[in-house]
């Protein structure tokens, strides 16, 4: 049996996620509920059960401050995320009206050409070197260029969202001070366009909408607008990179997966569902105890931050035969990788559908490829792949 001690400093940010599995293999094992110092200090939960409990239970767990351990870089609370009831219902429900699968499916012919143009941009790149990192060329750039023309982002600004998102989800636990100057200017990136979309100067997407949107049948404030228009970034793109980017990575060391889907694309959602079961981009979001209260024989006390660690839930061996293997046949595969209660992903359908065409087109044009270096699973980081020969 691994040691519990090592769960005292359990983290989930950075290096640290090298070896979460095995951490996650000691809590399920022999301390499901614990204690870590890092942050401030808090709880973790890793059971599904638990978390499953927890995220329909609103009453005892906040998502106040915030939804993240350590928060954002902004001092205003998100919406909808970092809202709790009765209030975030209303914000939700304007969202739920502009990711209707119908919305979802409009954009789907300009997903497969997207998919299509950079999976060549990447066979062209290999033409010219040995090695490419597909992260950058691949993972990254296309579900920012798909939430860009979906929220009525500037498609070309791209890298902009990209690296203010890098500082803001993944340096803040390094550099706090760069993570406010990237926050600050996002914010001010937003102010931009709303000005201008009202105004006309710019045609918004779905940030148009939002700008007509009544929450109890008043228009939004200004900083209601600014708050969606920042959370949509964070929620919707590292996210997804992050998705494609482990799936590719994978598969890059398993060649018998990457023929397996060649041969039979019908199986890539099943694939892409595992993907995120076992390698989830959000590996664990923040609750605040509202009362006192105790989960498996563990007393947490209000005011404690408590983290549902949806990574671990995701490996729990109560709810999954084999949970470390990565089965890509694996049918009803519920998961946690989306959340699981009120404030369950409202991306859900663009994400999942974002994974798999872009996986589709990925396998239907790069032949066989393997790991150019020993890169992580996880993050957003390269990913250098090199090919193996066989078309
Ligand atoms: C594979 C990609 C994605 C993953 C793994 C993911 C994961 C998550 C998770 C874990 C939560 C918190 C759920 C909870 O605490 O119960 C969440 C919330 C949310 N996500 Fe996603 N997400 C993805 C893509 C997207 C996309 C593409 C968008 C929109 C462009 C999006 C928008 C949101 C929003 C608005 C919320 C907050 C919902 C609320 O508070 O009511 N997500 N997501």
């Amino acid at each position: 049996m691994s040691d519990p001690k090592v769960l005292e400093d359990f983290d989930f940010h950075g290096t640290a996620l090298d070896t979460i599995f095995d951490q996650y293999k000691s809590m399920h094992e022999s301390q499901p509920v614990g204690h870590s110092s890092k942050y401030g200090g808090f709880w973790y939960i890793a059971k599904s059960d638990d978390i499953f409990e927890a995220e329909q239970d609103p009453e005892t767990w906040s998502v106040g401050p915030s939804m993240l351990l350590p928060s954002f870089g902004t001092e205003m609370p998100l919406i909808p995320i970092d809202i709790d009831p009765p209030t975030h219902a209303g914000f939700r429900k304007i969202l739920l009206s502009l990711f209707t699968p119908m919305a979802i499916n409009k954009l789907e012919p300009g997903m497969h050409t997207t998919a299509r143009e950079l999976a060549d941009e990447v066979k062209q790149a290999f033409s010219e070197s040995n090695v490419v990192d597909v992260s950058k060329s691949f993972a990254r750039p296309y579900p920012t260029i798909i939430f860009s023309r979906f929220a009525g982002y500037p498609e070309a600004d791209w890298p902009m969202f990209d690296q203010w998102i890098d500082d803001i989800i993944y340096e803040r636990t390094k550099d706090p001070d760069r993570a406010k100057q990237a926050g600050d200017d996002l914010i001010a990136y937003v102010q931009r366009l709303i000005d201008d979309g009202r105004e006309g100067i710019v045609q918004l997407g779905i940030m148009g909408e939002l700008l007509d949107a009544k929450v109890d049948g008043r228009p939004l404030t200004n900083d209601e607008l600014i708050s969606y228009g920042y959370l949509l970034f964070l929620a919707g793109l590292d996210t997804t990179a992050w998705a494609i980017r482990s799936s590719l990575w994978y598969l890059a060391g398993n060649k018998e997966a990457q023929r397996l889907l060649r041969n039979e694309p019908e199986r890539i959602p099943d694939a892409a569902e595992e993907f995120l079961r076992t390698l989830s981009p959000v590996q664990a979001m923040a609750r605040t105890a509202k009362k006192d209260t105790v989960v498996r024989g563990q007393e947490i006390q209000a005011g404690e931050r408590v983290v549902l660690v949806f990574g671990a839930g995701n490996r729990d061996p109560e709810v999954y035969e084999n949970p470390n293997d990565i089965d890509i046949t694996r049918e009803n595969n519920r998961h946690l990788a989306f959340g699981g209660g009120i404030h369950r992903c409202l991306g859900s359908n663009l994400g999942r559908k974002e994974l798999v065409i872009s996986l589709e087109h990925f396998l239907a044009t790069i032949p066989e490829f393997e790991l150019a270096d020993d890169e992580p699973w996880h993050g957003v980081g390269s990913l250098r792949l090199r090919l193996t020969g066989g078309e």
